[in-house]
């Protein structure tokens, strides 16, 4: 996917989990996931040809460690790196935090959100690794207590282009041809709401359904069409207390100068074309960042 900013694409997430056990099952029974390494603290996952696309660090809680961002060459990692400096945002360290990473630094952005920038120097395709899994890590889902602060932030350091407002409440961004790459909900507190994985189409989205059912566990939201990005989503809980979305139909966007959409909160259509519906509670869940 081209880049239309300084970030190419949502690299990973890493997670805090009381229960790594469970969240390894988690991925690999449930969601389909390839493990690429694991020991008694760390796990690995992916759904494609490249090292890691989350992964899970044994904790005595759950929470949101930091967020991987893929810079397309050591060119944009410098001009990423000088907007941070320039807002004067704490590093973390001046090196990879994460493994599997050559070259890289982190920082603490705006409501403690700890972001790793970093190369992505393997080559990969997107042939899928795993059988029952998605494609890839397609975009992550944050919720902060000023918004439009978190947006500023995002289209000043990591150059990232807003294609959907709805009022002056939710924001989707976009670093590539996705709709979005990051989302930034308005909420009373802050975390990671869910981590999004591309599939190919909606019976990818129904045999996730049945596997879950299979093995005793429900789907906690959807089918659904959102009206901003136009995706096809299903939702359900990890045992970490995050949510995972699958998703198939998001909207590609080649024109750098398409112009961000504006919708109105009150009009559920935006969040759901199909009935309006919002289960209550879903936007209850989430992991928090922990911070550095
Ligand atoms: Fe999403």
């Amino acid at each position: 996917m081209t880049a239309v900013g300084s970030i190419s694409e949502i690299g990973y997430t890493s997670m805090l989990t009381r229960d790594l056990g469970a969240s390894m099952k988690n991925a690999a029974d449930m969601f389909g996931l390839v493990e690429t390494d694991s020991n008694s603290k760390k796990a690995f996952f992916t759904a494609q040809n490249k090292h890691h696309e989350v992964v899970y660090v044994k904790s005595d809680r759950d929470g949101l460690d930091h967020i991987g961002l893929v810079v397309p060459n050591s060119a944009e990692l410098a001009a990423v790196r000088a907007k941070v400096d320039e807002g004067g945002y704490p590093i973390v360290s001046e090196n990879p935090i994460e493994d599997y990473i050559d070259e890289g630094f982190a920082f603490v952005g705006p409501e403690g959100y700890t972001w790793q920038i970093y190369t992505e120097k393997l080559s990969y395709s997107m042939l899928k690794r795993g059988t029952l899994t998605a494609d890839r890590l397609g975009h992550v889902n944050i919720q902060v207590v000023d918004a439009p602060a978190q947006v500023r932030f995002m289209q000043y350091v990591f150059n990232m282009n807003l294609s959907d407002a709805i009022g002056n409440v939710h924001f989707f961004l976009r670093c590539n041809t996705d709709h979005h790459g990051i989302a930034v909900f308005t909420g009373d507190s802050v975390k990671m709401h869910h981590h999004a994985w591309q599939a190919g189409n909606i019976m990818d989205l129904a045999r996730l359904g049945d596997r879950l059912a299979r093995k005793g566990a429900r789907l906690a939201w959807g089918p659904v069409r959102h009206g901003a990005g136009d995706n096809i989503a299903v939702y359900y809980v990890e045992p970490n207390g995050v949510v995972t979305e699958y998703y198939c139909d998001m909207e590609t966007i080649r024109d750098p100068d398409r112009a961000a959409r504006h919708f109105e909160p009150d009009d559920l259509w935006w969040i759901n074309q199909w009935d309006g519906q919002v289960p209550p509670g879903i936007l209850d869940w989430g992991v928090a960042p922990v911070g550095r």
